[in-house]
């Protein structure tokens, strides 16, 4: 009997070790993992390189306080800045502390200018950015905030794509809108690029500001460094988390100057984040997402990746309603609730994992190989050709 706790619904199979693409459970099976800690190991397991770093950096120094300079941190910090929106970082341990963040400095801004009641966000109803309090209330969603005490004030909600409720929602207390640019959990849900132009202009008309949850959805995983560059847009907040540790835990909000004006000695702190061997492991994970082709290439392998998931949807047109996603973030909706087609996805050594709205999520590394996809697909078609409806 297990001593956790029951908030997961945890499969039954535990894993032994992880290369690439793999991992190897405890009973000496071979899984192709397309779900790496859930767009958590953007290089898959065990990369030589990450291992490499971490294990130097773990020989060195693990921890210092942030009350001394880090220089693994001002580095990671500096790369993240250069050639992008932002111009300063502050560093957290998870998707939720850095979403957090981002909805501290929006408030705090407008506090810092003196309109302290400009403090409410505007977020999609059902959306997610993680289990803090403030996190779960920004979600408007009732199951994950139910049973959870009062919601935390300051936040209204309108339904993905429901324009003219979020004009309406715009009012003199309003602080910003702040949505993911592509809806995650919510069920690999793409806000258009069109969509994410309008917004930016919305904020600028109303004098509010725009935070796009890129958590699940930036580091390279859409085939661009940050999803919201496809719209070419400058966002004014960006929580980050997921890829950019490879599997080690490291948040970071990053944010232009106006915003991080607001930021003074004492506005905000935490014990880890920014630890020596966090941004260490961060640095490495830029080093190898930074090399030539590597965005490119996640482009080259998403493009034949949809093309033949397409190709499935139209043999299964019964099964499969739509490929869902962009890049390496990818959502295969069904029809139907989809608990019995990751079973069998598993029970054929694929391992997916679930999202909202039907849809089975495939989340490859991002250094995937061709011969990888290619065995995914092989195994998807054959659950669709011997699935019972
Ligand atoms: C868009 C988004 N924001 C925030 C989070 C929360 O991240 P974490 O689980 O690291 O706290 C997630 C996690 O899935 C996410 O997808």
């Amino acid at each position: 009997m297990s001593s956790l706790a029951k908030n997961y619904n945890r499969r039954k199979i535990s894993f032994k070790y992880g290369k690439g693409s793999f991992l190897y459970s405890t009973k000496g099976k071979k899984y192709l993992d397309f779900v790496q800690g859930i767009a958590v190991n953007s290089l898959g397991h065990s990369n030589p390189y990450l291992v490499k770093k971490l294990k130097k950096q773990s020989s060195k120094l693990w921890h210092v306080s942030n009350a001394f300079t880090i220089p693994e941190g001002e580095k990671l910090a500096k790369r993240l800045t250069k050639n992008t929106f932002a111009d300063s970082v502050i560093f957290q341990n998870s998707g939720t502390e850095a979403t957090e963040v981002a909805i501290k400095f929006a408030r705090r801004y407008f506090y810092h200018i003196g309109k302290p009641n400009k403090n409410r966000i505007i977020c999609i109803k059902n959306s997610f950015h993680g289990r803090t309090i403030a996190a779960i209330s920004a979600s408007g969603s009732k199951k994950m905030t139910e049973g959870f005490g009062p919601k935390a004030p300051g936040f209204d909600h309108f339904t993905f794509g429901d324009h003219k409720k979020l004009k309406k929602l715009i009012n003199k207390n309003t602080a910003a809108i702040m949505i993911e640019t592509i809806m995650g959990e919510g069920g690999i849900k793409v806000v258009p690029n069109w969509c994410i132009r309008e917004l930016r202009k919305l904020c600028d008309k109303r004098k509010i500001l725009l935070i796009l949850d890129e958590v699940q959805c930036g580091i390279g995983r859409t085939g661009k460094f940050f999803a919201f560059e496809h719209s070419k847009v400058k966002p004014d907040i960006v929580p980050i988390a997921k890829g950019i540790g490879g599997g080690f835990p490291i948040g970071a909000v990053l944010m232009n100057k106006k915003v991080a004006k607001s930021c003074v000695p004492g506005s905000h702190g935490s014990t880890f984040a920014g630890s020596p061997i966090a941004t260490t492991v961060g640095n490495a994970v830029l080093d190898q997402i930074s090399k030539k082709n590597f965005l490119k290439n996640i482009l080259k392998q998403s493009k034949y990746f949809f093309d033949k998931l397409n190709k499935i949807k139209n043999t299964y047109p019964n099964i499969i309603k739509e490929i869902r996603g962009k890049g390496l973030l990818i959502g295969i909706q069904l029809h139907f609730d989809q608990s019995k087609f990751i079973k069998s996805l598993e029970q054929n050594f694929l391992l997916t994992i679930r999202a909202a709205e039907n849809t089975v999520r495939v989340l490859p590394p991002l250094n995937v190989k061709k011969n990888e996809i290619d065995l995914a697909i092989k195994i998807i078609n054959k659950v669709c050709k011997e699935y019972k409806l």
